[in-house]
């Protein structure tokens, strides 16, 4: 068959729109200040290409996931020997014993492992886990992180006077089923989250939390949060999920976890993991994860789960990120990178916080004060983050944006980011800065 070429993004839109349901293949490909997607066609590096062949200098790296670069000649070679095997899958290989070791040596939470395909699917069975193990159905999650798109996530919450903050579909149009069972505490706040655990004293089987919220842009916890989170769910007999997704490997090999020294009792890993190929993990501890069949009663499978080129990709993966000295380059460079582009802001009199840790990093348009909640991070300027993306865009440096409404996107690098990459982007920021400050 012959592939279709449209090389206009507005005649692609015109037509994908006949037979994708909104125009795209899954929601937030909407580019929310295009109107439309960015299509991207080609990627190498840290530059992607777009249907008109216009490159980028990438920022968003497929939304976390390619960590390496793009076309890292690793991952390709991993795949390619994959694909000689034959694409069978729904079988286990020696490849995943092999990764499932690595990950035991890597990641502290990690005694047993098992592979998904996407973070969604993890997050739904370290909560049916956690159900399991403590015979209670109460889930305890902060504002605005995002675990993924199953229903039981599918909330937010809306102020609430008395109590907790009160769950409410994110996602309209979706029946609030399942919303006695959540309960919403914000990030980094000790006094609401201690006051949800008496309140809710023997109900709760799981805190689950970004312990990055990355997904808000950058939320570091504060010092002593996550220690704090941990000594109460122990107390309390809670099981504590980490939901690593996003912050896995982006700061440190062994994720958030090993950044901050708090060790949870299970882990959801995805995107870095396999540098853009379909795998997530879900790892913890062996006598929780044992309750998983065949060995326990609680349900794990999937007929892609562990797939054979995604298992080899993450075993590439990993090789290269356990080289020596990796992420002491990383947070060096990061560090510099950050600063510099906060000085631009600065000197351009943009009330701009940039907040960064490891290769990610969020920008909060309008705001002088660090941001330590999803609250804080609502409350920025969303016009002229529009307009910085699409400023940026047009220079050639592809940041990311979510909503609207929402928080700012989570941007970030790769390995394949060199010196030259970063001054190029500082540089098409001085410029977007200095149109932004004229328009103004
Ligand atoms: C922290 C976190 N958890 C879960 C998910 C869901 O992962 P997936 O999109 O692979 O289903 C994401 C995706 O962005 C995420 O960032």
């Amino acid at each position: 068959m012959e592939r279709r070429s449209i090389d206009s993004p507005e005649r692609l839109t015109s037509a994908a729109q006949e037979v994708l349901a909104g125009g795209v293949s899954a929601s937030m490909r909407h580019h929310p200040y295009l109107g439309r997607p960015l299509f991207l066609v080609h990627g190498e590096g840290a530059i992607v290409t777009d249907i008109q062949g216009k490159q980028y200098l990438d920022f968003n790296m497929s939304n976390g996931a390619t960590m390496l670069g793009h076309r890292h000649p690793a991952t390709q070679r991993a795949v390619r020997d994959a694909l000689e095997n034959g694409m069978i899958t729904a079988a286990d290989t020696p490849y995943h014993e092999q990764l499932a070791r690595m990950l035991t040596e890597i990641i502290p939470s990690a005694e047993r492992v098992r592979f998904a395909s996407t973070g969604t699917e993890v997050t739904v069975v370290a909560v049916r886990l956690a159900r399991h193990v403590t015979g209670r159905t109460k889930l305890l999650k902060f504002d605005g992180h995002f675990h993924g798109l199953s229903d039981v996530f599918l909330f937010r919450a809306a102020d609430s006077q008395a109590g907790d903050l009160q769950a409410v579909p994110s996602s309209g149009g979706v029946p609030a089923s399942g919303a006695d069972d959540l309960i919403l505490v914000p990030f980094n706040d000790a006094d609401a989250f201690d006051k949800a655990l008496v309140r809710h004293r023997g109900e709760i089987a799981a805190v689950i939390l970004e312990p990055v919220h990355y997904n808000a842009g950058c939320i570091p916890p504060e010092p002593g949060f996550l220690e704090h989170v941990r000594t109460r769910t122990r107390e309390e007999g809670i099981v504590l999920i980490f939901d690593e997704v996003l912050s896995g490997f982006r700061m440190d090999l062994g994720g958030a976890q090993a950044y901050y020294g708090v060790t949870p009792d299970l882990s959801t890993l995805a995107k870095a993991l396999a540098n853009g190929m379909p795998l997530s993990a879900l790892v913890g501890r062996a006598d929780i994860m044992e309750q998983l069949a065949p060995t326990g009663p609680v349900a794990h499978s999937g007929t892609y789960s562990g797939h054979p080129l995604s298992v080899l990709a993450a075993l590439a993966t990993l090789e290269y990120l356990r080289q020596p000295d990796v992420y002491d380059v990383l947070l060096e460079v990061s560090e510099t990178f950050y600063r510099d582009m906060q000085a631009i802001f600065d000197r351009h009199g943009l009330p701009v916080v940039v907040q960064g840790l490891g290769a990610r990093f969020g920008l909060y348009f309008n705001r002088r004060e660090r941001v330590r909640t999803y609250a804080d991070a609502l409350n920025h300027d969303h016009e002229l983050n529009r307009r910085f993306v699409l400023g940026c865009l047009d220079r050639g440096l592809y940041m990311h944006a979510y909503t609207r409404q929402g928080a700012p996107g989570h941007c970030g690098f790769s390995l394949s980011h060199t010196q030259e990459h970063f001054a190029e982007a500082l540089t098409i920021i001085e410029h977007v800065s200095a149109e932004l400050v004229k328009q103004s």
